[in-house]
């Protein structure tokens, strides 16, 4: 790790040495001159100590040096973008300087000599970017839009830790080369089971983009309720938006198509790709509660849970639904569930027309028709020019890895990933444990999961990694990267989901962006805590692992 300056360490050494030099002549003359020198060294060596401290960043940037000089950031200052394709970038700067700094900045498309904040392009990798402090600029440069969006955030983050007098912002000097672990950086919100809105989502997209994730995986369907607007099947959302986890008959809550358009266009300028989950043909009781025509049937326990494998209408059906949700996420990515179709496929054993199927297709096991099932719904994603992504119960359907994502999640099924990774399939990697966060964080809390008395204590979530999987040297690149999940059977209302998410999601952020030489789990907690005032500010009611008292763990009601 480089060794750099903090503010507060070039504070803390001017007040040290002008203490020192004033009182140098007559401590020279008291103690003698031996005395002088090894006190002269104890300074030396103290500053030394002063000197070295971590960007206030979270993800700490994998390359950065502290200096002594000071930018003062005001409203005079312009923000400056050399290239047209940065105006949006700029803009999002300028904005936010306005929202969280109330500095109202300028925007001009030129380079003048004058103290300014300015963006650029130049040659250097994918999602890279240098963020320059001195004292007469601040200059993000990177190879394309998305670095410098992320040159941004750290800027923006510096200011947030800086002090503030008469003449402005004191920004501390600071140079920095920062580039991504990895590319897939993912945060999964499950909204079928409770619901929580645009602006909560947005509130959400925040913090992703604070903490520089870039995937939002958004769970719109499953089994208590439909909550995404189909225009050719109404009833999805009329019907199948009825009821959440705790109460089957809460009124219908969904997302209209134009609320969707907001929260991507939204997530877009964030630079987050959102990916709607609309699972099948497992968890489909609610959309099988509209329209009944379509449904697989269940078990004792999970009755009404499949989309009926052995109708060709089915897939008509679930065809055209994917064609609105295309129209709407450009991603170009639909994730369809997949998991856990054997908790309620039973009624399948039984059923002529899946007996048809099987018999035509030659399908000898429920698994083989659920994989049929899958390979001609991938068909319908890949006809729309979509890539599918699912669970990693896929693992062996045979779907082509070109287009296909999974999700390696059963972290009791370490056999799952190896087959993903044997198979050749582009992988995320978001276990259970560490990475579900509705898993508790601590043992005495009462609501949330835990498996076999394990749990997810920011801790473990920090020091995630790849090196404690099975994953052969040649397959390293067919990990995308990591998400955490947050389903939401216990996440009755926005405390809950704000306590559960916060802060282990900045936790989860330095462990997949970060290189390893520089994640420290003590640097990492002070500077998160400098977090937790933005916290208080955006109204969150963030879990405080060193302090837990300070907010109690908000019980489900
Ligand atoms: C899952 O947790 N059912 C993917």
């Amino acid at each position: 790790m480089n060794q750099k300056n903090t503010l507060n360490a070039d504070i803390n050494q001017k007040q040290f040495l002008s203490a020192f030099f004033f009182q140098q002549t007559t401590t020279q003359k008291k103690i003698g001159m031996k005395t002088f020198k090894l006190l002269l060294l104890f300074n030396l060596l103290c500053q030394l100590v002063l000197a070295q401290g971590t960007p206030p960043i979270i993800p700490v940037p994998n390359s950065f040096e502290g200096g002594s000089l000071i930018f003062v950031l005001n409203k005079n200052t312009p923000i400056q973008y050399l290239e047209e394709n940065l105006k949006d970038e700029a803009h999002f700067l300028q904005k936010e300087l306005l929202r969280k700094n109330k500095l109202p900045l300028s925007l001009t498309k030129t380079s003048r000599v004058q103290p300014s904040i300015l963006l650029s392009t130049s040659s250097m990798e994918n999602n890279a970017y240098e963020l320059t402090i001195g004292t007469d600029k601040i200059q993000i440069t990177a190879n394309d839009e998305k670095g410098v969006f992320h040159g941004i955030i750290s800027l923006l983050q510096i200011i947030d830790q800086s002090e503030m007098n008469g003449n402005g912002i004191s920004i501390p000097s600071w140079k920095i080369k920062d580039s991504p672990k990895y590319d897939w950086r993912g945060f999964m919100l499950d909204e079928s089971r409770y619901f929580f809105g645009v602006d909560k989502v947005k509130s959400i997209l925040d913090w992703m983009a604070y903490y520089k994730l870039n995937k939002f995986h958004w769970h719109l369907t499953d089994s208590p309720a439909w909550r995404i607007e189909i225009q050719k099947y109404p009833k999805l959302t009329l019907v199948g938006g009825i009821g959440n986890h705790g109460n089957p008959y809460a009124p219908s809550q969904f997302y209209t198509q134009e609320e969707i358009k907001e929260i991507v266009r939204y997530a877009h300028e964030r630079k987050i790709e959102v990916i709607p989950e609309i699972d099948m043909p497992g968890h489909a009781t609610a959309a099988n509660r509209a329209y009944p025509e379509f449904s697989g049937g269940g078990s004792e326990k999970y009755p009404e849970f499949t989309f009926h494998p052995g109708k060709d209408d089915s897939y008509q059906y679930l065809t055209d639904i994917l064609r609105e949700v295309n129209a709407l996420f450009p991603s170009q990515m639909i994730h369809l569930g997949g998991d856990e179709v054997s908790f309620g496929n039973q009624k399948w054993a039984s059923d002529p027309l899946v007996n048809e199927l099987r018999q035509r297709e030659n399908l000898s096991s429920l698994k083989e028709v659920e994989d049929y099932f899958m390979k001609r719904m991938a068909d319908s994603l890949f006809s729309l020019n979509n890539k599918i992504l699912a669970w990693d119960e896929m693992a062996e359907t045979g779907l082509p890895t070109e287009k296909s994502i999974l999700l390696w999640w059963r972290h009791d099924k370490p056999g799952q990933l190896s087959k993903l990774l044997d198979n050749n399939i582009q992988t995320v990697i978001c276990p259970r444990i560490p990475l579900y966060f509705d898993f508790v964080q601590e043992e005495t809390h009462r609501y949330g999961r835990k498996w076999g008395g394990n749990f997810n204590p920011i801790k473990k979530v920090y020091e995630f990694d790849i090196s404690g999987l099975h994953i052969p040297e040649g397959k390293k690149d067919l990990i995308l990267g990591f998400q955490a999940n947050l389903w939401t059977e216990t996440v009755t209302n926005a405390e809950r989901l704000d306590f559960l998410v916060f802060p282990r999601i900045a936790a989860m952020a330095e462990a997949v962006w970060s290189n390893k030489d520089n994640k420290n789990y003590v640097d990492f907690s002070l500077r998160l805590k400098n977090h937790f005032r933005l916290y208080r500010n955006e109204g969150l009611y963030f879990y405080d692992p060193f302090n837990p008292e300070a907010h109690p763990e908000p019980t489900v009601k």
